[in-house]
Parts: C-alpha cells; structure tokens; sequence
C-alpha cells in the first residue's frame, strides 16, 4: 500500500489542552500545523479531568477568542477555603493579587478549542493509530501514522509532542537522552462528579485527621468531590453511601457547610505523582504539558502548565520558522522547566500540607496545622500562596 506523504512546518501530536492551544497560537501566528489525535472526539470531549483555570489562562483564551462560551457559564472564584482543626479559613485571592481563577471543566475548554479549530478549517485527525516519530534528532523530522485504512507520512519542520503522559512522544526519545525526576505519593485521590447543587461559592480543601478531602464544582448544578484515599484503592470498594459518610465526616459539615447529595454521574481514582522529564526537547521534537510533566492535583495546576509550556514553544517556532532565530528552540527547555520545577514544589508543598501520611507522629500533625494557621494568618504567607494558585504570569517577549 502506497504511503500518502502530506506537509506541514508543525506536526503536533495530541489534542488535549496543550495540543489545542499550540495549534490556535500558531494559527495566528500563520504557522501551518496539522494535530493529530488517537482518540475519537467524543472520547477526547467527555473525558472528566481537572477543572481550575488560572488567570493568565483565561486571559490567553480569551485573547485568542476561545473564551465565549467560558465567559457564558464559567464560575469565578475570587478566592478558596481552608478547613482544618474545626474551623474554616478563607485566603482572599483578588485582594491579595487583584486575580482570581476561573471553574471550567477540562473537558469543556477542549470542546471549545476543537470546535473553534475545526470551524476555522484547522486540520485535526482523530482515531489515528500507530503514531511514530521518526528522525527528530535531524533537520527533517516527520510522523508517520495509519487512518482510514492508509499510511500517511506527515513531514514537518518541527514536532510537538503533546500527546500526555502515556504518549509516544517522549517514549521516542532514547532512554539515554533523558533524566527523569519521580515521586509517587503513598496516596490517591478518589474523584465523583455528583448532580447535586453545590452549597458554597468557592473550593475547599479540608485536612482532616481521616485524609484529606476536597470540595468542589462544575455548575450550579454539579460538585466535584475528592477524598484522599490509599495508592491500591479500588473504586469498588467505595459505594455511595461510603463516599458520602467519608465526605461529610471530613469536610466541614456543621460550621455553616451543608454537603448536599445527589446522583454520582462519575467515580474514579487518580494517582498523585510528580513528574518532570528533561530536556523538554530532542532535536526537532519538543514536549509540552503532561507529555514531559506530571503535577499532584493538589495545586491544581495540570492544565495550565501545559498552556504555559505551549506560549513559550508557539513563541519559539515562530522566531525560528519566521526570523531563522534558532534561540526560542534553543531556550525552550530552560525556559518551561523553571517554572515546571515551581509549580511541583507549589503542589508538593499544598499536597504535604493537606494531606495524612503513614507514619506522621502528632508533632508531624502539629506542624501541618501550624503550616495552615500560618498561610491564613500572615498576609504575606497567605500571598505566597495566593500568587501561585491564580498563576504565575507566562514566560512571553
Ligand atoms: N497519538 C496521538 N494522540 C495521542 C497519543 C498518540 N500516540 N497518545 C495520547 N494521545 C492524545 C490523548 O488521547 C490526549 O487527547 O494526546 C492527548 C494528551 O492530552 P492530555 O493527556 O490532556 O495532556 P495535555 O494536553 O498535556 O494536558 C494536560 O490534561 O490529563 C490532563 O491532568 C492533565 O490537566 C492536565 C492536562
Ligand atoms: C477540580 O475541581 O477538579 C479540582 C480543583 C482543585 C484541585 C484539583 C481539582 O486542586
């Protein structure tokens, strides 16, 4: 079977929020791209993930024009809530930064990206298979994949692996050209998504001496709840009623929170991991978002690192396809991983703070609340966190 070869300057390989974001700032800067996608759409728009926007990752979509829907029925938090020790402690994020972070399902913003994208005749592939990347450490890399019962080789002038944690691209890389940083958390995080209203305007996140657990939302409608669990833990073992014994025991029900129940439309189990592959680049292939880093959730930073990996990369291309300025590419790793290596140790922090640990000893106990008192006590604590949760500014010329 002949080998159809197709052309671009950016193969990008994933449509997930870095994937997606790359492909619309590169749209605007008139750089061809072509994304290429193994799952169908519907599997990629209905996948339940995080659902915290910060504020320069609003503001970036809302610059490029991928924020109506957002702006229609997002929810704006202007701050977030801390339980611990019976009480309930706010951090006002706008007062203390002028920001705010914004509550909008993953899922949601990668609906509006591919439908924006796909309205403007932007060239999106989906149920690809057999994705390989081949000769990234040359001048002239290209992908080659299978669809609609053909072989296609896609030649570009740069690759962006955007394709997750579990994708081909930094699997392309050889072992040898890479130094991993790992740590698995001896903990998980069961997830539900419940129809039931939520009862308070803002998160919280709540250290308890069961585990820690966290409130969230979607909608009006619709709470988002996590309840720190073991790493071996099975979904099974947690039937409704467990879910929401364990949750109202851990949050704060009684000080004015009401836990309202409903339907859970969703239940899972997330690992909690911190990840960080390095260089983010091998030849013309470049890493971005989950392809290259894994974040705790506990900062809730998984998407917006990776809207922030794909300014600097978008930046870069443009600088080397349209100035022939190698210094972007050249820079890009560096540039990405300073921040990657901030928000692990915002999240690491969050996490040790929040969360029960196999063996912690009642001064390990004492220390964590103490930590808690004093980010919702001293101003410039409580800024520190403040700065990090709605978002570092991005790394732009
Ligand atoms: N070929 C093509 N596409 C692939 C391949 C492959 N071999 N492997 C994975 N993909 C696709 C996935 O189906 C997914 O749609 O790449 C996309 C990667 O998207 P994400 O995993 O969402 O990663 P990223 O875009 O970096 O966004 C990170 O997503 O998973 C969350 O918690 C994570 O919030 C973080 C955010
Ligand atoms: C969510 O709403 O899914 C969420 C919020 C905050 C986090 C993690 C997840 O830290």
């Amino acid at each position: 079977m002949t080998v159809r070869v197709e052309r671009t300057e950016v193969a990008i390989i994933g449509a997930g929020p870095a994937g997606l974001v790359l492909a619309h700032l590169l749209a605007r800067a008139g750089i061809d791209c072509v994304v290429l996608e193994d799952c169908s759409r519907e599997h990629v728009e209905s996948r339940v993930r995080a659902g915290v926007l910060e504020f320069p990752t609003v503001e970036l979509l809302r610059e490029l024009g991928l924020a109506d829907r957002l702006d229609r029925e997002a929810m704006t938090h202007r701050g977030v809530e801390f339980a611990f020790a019976g009480q309930r402690r706010r951090i006002d994020f706008e007062a203390l930064t002028g920001k705010y972070i914004t509550v909008y399902g993953q899922q949601e913003v990668v609906k509006d990206l591919i439908a924006a994208w796909l309205d403007r005749g932007g060239a999106l592939h989906f149920e690809v298979a057999d994705v390989t990347v081949r000769d990234a450490d040359g001048t002239a890399p290209s992908v080659t994949y299978r669809a609609g019962g053909r072989s296609h080789r896609l030649d570009a002038a740069i690759v962006a692996g955007c394709d997750g944690f579990h994708g081909v691209s930094r699997a392309s890389i050889p072992a040898g050209a890479l130094e991993v940083a790992d740590r698995v958390y001896p903990f998980a995080w069961l997830g539900i998504l419940a129809e039931a209203p939520p009862t308070t305007e803002e998160l919280i996140y709540s250290n308890h001496e069961r585990g820690f657990a966290l409130y969230s939302m979607r909608s009006p409608r619709v709470t988002r709840l996590y309840l720190q669990v073991t790493p071996d833990d099975a979904v099974e073992n947690w039937p409704e009623n467990r879910i929401w014994d364990e949750l109202a025991t851990r949050l704060p029900t009684g000080a004015g929170f009401d836990l309202r129940q409903g339907p859970i439309l969703e239940t899972a189990i997330t690992t909690m991991r911190g990840f960080v592959a390095s260089p983010m680049r091998h030849g013309r292939l470049f890493l971005a978002g989950d392809a290259a880093h894994i974040v705790p959730p506990t900062g809730a930073k998984g998407l917006n690192l990776a809207v922030a990996d794909v300014v600097v990369l978008a930046d870069a291309v443009e600088r080397f396809l349209r100035h022939h300025d190698p210094a972007g590419l050249d820079g890009y790793s560096a540039v990405c991983l300073r921040r990657v290596w901030r928000i692990q140790r915002f999240a690491a922090w969050m996490t040790a703070m929040l969360h029960r640990f196999d063996g912690d000893d009642r001064f390990d106990r004492q220390l964590q609340l103490a930590e808690l008192e004093q980010v919702t006590t001293s101003v410039a604590a409580a800024t520190a966190l403040a700065e990090n949760y709605v978002g570092l500014p991005f790394e732009r010329r």
